[in-house]
C-alpha cells in the first residue's frame, strides 16, 4: 500500500527527521508540504522545508501557510530548535522556491483532486488545517486519514503549562480540528517520552558516511546536546514517532479510542488536551491515541531516514 501524504509542518529538527523518514520509505509518496509558523517564525520554517526538499531530493510542492496562530500570541520553541529552527548551523539559503497558493487552500484543492486518497499528517500547530476546515467543513469527507502530533493526554506537557507545544501554540485551531474532524489518530508528547531514542545510538547513526546523515547531524546537534542536559540518555523526537505511526500503523502495539478536546479558557491549562478516559461524558469518541509502538521498528525507520540502515 502506498501512503500518499500531505504533511503540514513547522521544521523544526524533529519535523525534518519525520519528513526524511517519509521520503526514505518505500511505501510512501510525499504529495505536498504545507508550512506553518510554530517552532520558529514562518520565514524560517518555510526556508527550512525548502532546504530539506533540496538536500533530500524531495520533489513535492511547498505551500506557505499561517504566520501566526488564530487568536493566541505566538511563543516559539527557538530554545529547542535554534533561532533558525535548524540548529543555527549556518546553512546556505535554499534555491528552491515556494508555491504562491496558501497552504489552507492547497489542502482543500488537493483533497478535491484526490478524494479518498490522501493522508493528512500534522506535525505542527493546527492553524492551517483549522483555516481549511473553516472554509470548507466537508473536508474530512475527502480525507480518509488524519494523523496529528500534539497534546499531552494526561497533562504531562512540554511547555511552561501542562500543555504540549503544538496545541499550546494555537489552542483555538486545535479545538476546531478536534471538534470537527470525526476521527483521527493522535501521537502525543507522553507517547514521545515513552519512545526515546538513545543518544549513543543516534550519535552512531548520524555519523555514518551519507549526505543525509551529515545534514541531519548538523541540524540536530544543538538540540541533542540541549536535550541530553535536560532529559538524560534518551532523545525524544515527537514528529518522528508520529511519522512511524503514519507509515506503519500496524506496528502500533497499543492504542486507546477516546473522546478528546482541548481546553481554551483554563487559567492554568489553556491549550491542554482533555481526554474522557472513563467514557463518562457525552462527546463521541474522536481520537485513536497511540500508547505503545514497536520501538525496534521505530529505530529502523529513523536509521533508514538518514541512510544508516
Ligand atoms: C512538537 O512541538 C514541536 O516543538 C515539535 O516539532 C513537535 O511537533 C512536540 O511537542
Ligand atoms: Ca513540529
Amino acid at each position: 500500500m502506498t501512503h500518499r501524504l500531505l504533511i503540514d509542518t513547522d521544521p523544526g529538527v524533529d519535523d525534518a527527521l519525520a519528513i526524511l523518514m517519509a521520503s526514505a520509505h518505500p511505501g510512501c509518496r510525499i504529495e505536498a508540504l504545507t508550512i506553518t509558523a510554530g517552532n520558529v517564525g514562518l520565514g524560517h520554517t518555510l526556508a527550512n522545508a525548502l532546504k530539506l526538499c533540496e538536500v533530500a531530493d524531495i520533489d513535492a510542492p511547498v505551500f506557505p501557510g499561517a504566520p501566526v496562530p488564530l487568536v493566541a500570541v505566538p511563543e516559539d520553541a527557538a530554545y529547542v530548535h535554534g533561532r533558525d529552527g535548524f540548529g543555527d548551523a549556518g546553512l546556505s539559503p535554499p534555491s528552491r522556491r515556494a508555491e504562491s497558493e496558501h497552504a489552507a487552500l492547497a489542502m482543500l484543492r488537493l483533497a478535491r483532486e484526490h478524494p479518498g486518497e490522501l493522508t493528512f499528517v500534522m506535525l505542527g500547530p493546527l492553524t492551517n488545517l483549522a483555516l481549511a476546515l473553516s472554509l470548507d467543513p466537508s473536508l474530512p469527507e475527502r480525507v480518509p486519514r488524519l494523523v496529528v502530533m500534539g497534546g499531552a493526554v494526561s497533562g504531562r506537557g512540554n511547555t511552561r503549562l501542562p500543555v504540549e507545544f503544538n496545541t499550546g501554540f494555537d489552542p483555538e485551531a486545535a479545538r476546531i480540528v478536534f471538534d470537527r474532524w470525526p476521527r483521527f489518530e493522535l501521537v502525543d508528547w507522553e507517547a514521545t517520552l515513552r519512545h526515546g531514542l538513545a543518544h549513543a545510538r543516534c550519535d552512531r547513526w548520524f555519523a555514518v558516511d551519507h549526505p543525509l546523515a551529515r545534514f541531519y547531524d548538523t541540524i540536530s546537534r544543538q538540540t541533542r546536546i540541549w536535550s541530553a542536559g535536560l532529559r538524560g540518555e534518551e532523545w525524544h523526537s515527537a514528529d518522528a514517532l508520529a511519522m512511524a505511526q503514519v507509515l506503519e500503523p500496524e506496528r502500533a502495539l497499543e492504542t486507546a479510542e477516546r473522546a478528546l478536546t482541548v481546553e481554551l479558557a483554563g487559567e492554568h491549562a489553556r491549550g491542554m488536551t482533555v481526554v474522557d478516559w472513563l467514557g463518562r461524558g457525552k462527546r463521541p469518541v474522536n481520537a485513536r491515541i497511540l500508547l505503545s509502538y514497536d520501538r525496534t521498528r521505530f529505530e529502523q525507520l529513523v536509521q533508514a531516514a538518514v541512510g544508516a540502515a
